[in-house]
């Protein structure tokens, strides 16, 4: 399934002032075609995580379309799983069903849901943890748990919010080479958000750079270089380069708040009514 975003405009009103708005998103566009890996690279506060959300349907732009296979959607759905930055695990729910959970929704055969499960937990190195509860995990295993609950119902669209932020260098590295194994067989549309230039590099076939300037993209660099990468190589290395500078300049530019009649004309106009109360 392929992904568009087309002109994505969005603005977070201060509830108690509404004259001070914030323009995170400006007329943002970009495709992900089907069986893409896509990053998203950006400063933080960037709009990395409003562009992912609002992909998911989990919050509503202001202006602009999002289309799934060239279908408009509004809302969530079981086409796009989302791994979240901070987790989002069931704390009352063992390991084993928060994995299963999504499956057990979807209504997978019992059998089924429990050779899936021995599959995801062996995969990533959990085959012990299946009855530990959330709570007893360390920030990486509860990271790992959360990308392997997105997983289990094969989804044709994973969206991933800094899927392996917490996790330790050497596990990182090892979940890169495994994530891109599973997503390879599976022809899966990834799109993902992080701060890792080289992460970035290593799982993605393209990686899109936003700035601080309204999510303004500045860059779209397509990576070619075979799979599994090299990371030792020349090639490898001149990536490296190119996108550090490019992540640099993306420094510019600020997300700041507008006092403007046209902008509070604009949002009274807007198609969307839903408009989120600014804490700062
Ligand atoms: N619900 C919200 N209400 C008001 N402002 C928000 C909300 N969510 C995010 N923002 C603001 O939008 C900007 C972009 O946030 P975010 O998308 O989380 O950035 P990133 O993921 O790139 O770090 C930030 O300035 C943030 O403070
Ligand atoms: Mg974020």
């Amino acid at each position: 399934m392929s992904i568009s975003v087309r002109g994505i405009t969005k603005i977070f009103q201060n509830r108690r002032d509404k004259k001070v708005n914030t323009i995170v998103l400006k007329d943002i566009s970009f495709d992900v075609a089907e069986g893409e890996f896509v990053s998203l690279l950006g400063p933080s506060g960037c709009g990395k995580t409003t562009t992912l959300t609002i992909i998911a349907g989990f919050q509503k732009h202001n202006e602009g379309q999002i289309l799934i296979n060239g279908k408009e959607v509004n809302k969530p759905g079981p086409d796009r799983a989302f791994v979240f930055q901070n987790y989002a695990l069931f704390p009352w729910m063992k390991v084993g069903e928060n994995i299963m959970y999504p499956m057990k929704l979807s209504k997978v055969p019992k059998n089924e849901r429990k050779s899936k499960l021995k599959e995801l937990l062996n995969m990533a190195q959990l085959e012990e943890y299946a009855n530990y509860y959330i709570h007893e995990l360390s920030g990486g295993m509860k990271q790992r748990v959360a990308l392997l609950r997105a997983l289990a119902c094969d989804p044709e669209v994973l969206l991933m919010d800094e899927p392996l932020g917490a996790v330790d260098f050497q596990m990182r590295k090892l979940l890169q080479i495994q994530l891109e194994t599973i997503l390879q067989k599976k022809n899966t549309t990834v799109l993902m958000v992080t701060h890792d230039v080289d992460e970035a590099i290593y799982l993605s076939d393209r990686v899109i750079v936003m700035s601080r300037d309204h999510g303004r993209i500045i860059a779209d660099v397509k990576v070619d270089l075979p799979r599994p990468r090299d990371r030792k190589s020349d090639g490898y290395h001149s990536y490296l380069n190119r996108l550090t500078d490019i992540l640099k300049s993306a420094l510019n530019g600020e997300v700041k708040n507008e006092e403007d009649e046209d902008l509070l004309e604009f949002i009274k106009k807007t198609k969307n009514k839903h408009i989120e109360y600014n804490p700062c």
